[in-house]
């Protein structure tokens, strides 16, 4: 199964991701999560991604494409995968439905979770990171049982410097104009559940693991 979790920044992508990936046993592809591990370890891909995203700009297709096609053939991948954040412009999604052609696959369903933008900026002002596995927390929605500390892993929890309010302004800004496209784009090929990311975590991902479970679109 090859799922794609579509959403504007802040609608819950990752925190969906972290349990689907558990319940159906599926590989990880956040394209996002691979940026900021190539920046925390100072490779060329780190050097050159960074001023994008820290001014909250998207980094060139081709550099995202070159990832994502080279993750899509590790042997875990084999048996399913569930994208985060990619595609994120028309030209990726093209890119996409042809890498997965010649390798004879296709996406399955795109997942779109939509949450209306005020939520979205108190979402990410309020979120923490783990700097170890990247699990998401939220300070007040979805907090750490001990503070500043990874339930998952022990690891320490940070802020992403893309969380400030001038970046998520500007992050929401370029969603909309270049992002948001792909729900008619997915539209078109009869494979989007649109699903209300307006609601409790738990109630949202019952919605979504049932839409996958069914298959239906
Ligand atoms: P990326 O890391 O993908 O960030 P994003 O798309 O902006 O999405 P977020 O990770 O901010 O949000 P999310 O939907 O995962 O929400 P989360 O679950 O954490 O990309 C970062 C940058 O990398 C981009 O700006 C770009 O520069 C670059 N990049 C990445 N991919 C690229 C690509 N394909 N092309 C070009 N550039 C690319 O939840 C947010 C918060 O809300 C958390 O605190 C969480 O606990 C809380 N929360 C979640 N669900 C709920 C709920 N239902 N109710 C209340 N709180 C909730
Ligand atoms: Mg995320
Ligand atoms: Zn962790």
């Amino acid at each position: 199964m090859l799922i794609v979790l579509l959403g504007p920044p802040g609608a819950g992508k990752g925190t969906q991701a972290e349990r689907l990936v558990k319940q159906f046993h599926l590989s990880y592809i956040a394209t996002g999560d691979i940026l900021r591990a190539a920046i925390k370890s100072g490779t060329a891909l780190g050097q050159e991604a960074r001023g994008y995203m820290e001014r909250g700009q998207l980094v060139p297709d081709e550099i995202v494409v070159g990832i994502v096609r080279e993750r899509l053939s590790d042997p875990d991948c084999a048996g399913g995968a569930i994208l985060d954040g990619f595609p994120r412009t028309v030209a990726q999604a093209n890119s996409l439905d042809r890498v997965l052609g010649d390798m004879g696959k296709k996406l399955d369903r795109v997942i779109y979770i939509e949450v209306e933008e005020e939520e979205l900026v108190t979402r990410l002002t309020g979120r923490r990171v783990c700097r170890d596995c990247a699990a998401n927390y939220h300070i007040k929605f979805n907090p750490p049982k001990v503070r500043n500390v990874c339930d998952q892993c022990g690891g320490e929890l940070y802020q992403r410097e893309d969380d400030s309010l001038s970046t998520v302004q500007e992050r929401l800004q370029v969603y909309r104009e270049q992002t948001a496209p792909l729900i008619d784009y997915y539209r078109g090929q009869g494979i989007i559940v649109v699903i209300d990311g307006n609601r409790e975590i738990d109630e949202i991902y019952a919605e979504i693991s049932a839409a996958l479970e069914t298959g239906s679109a």
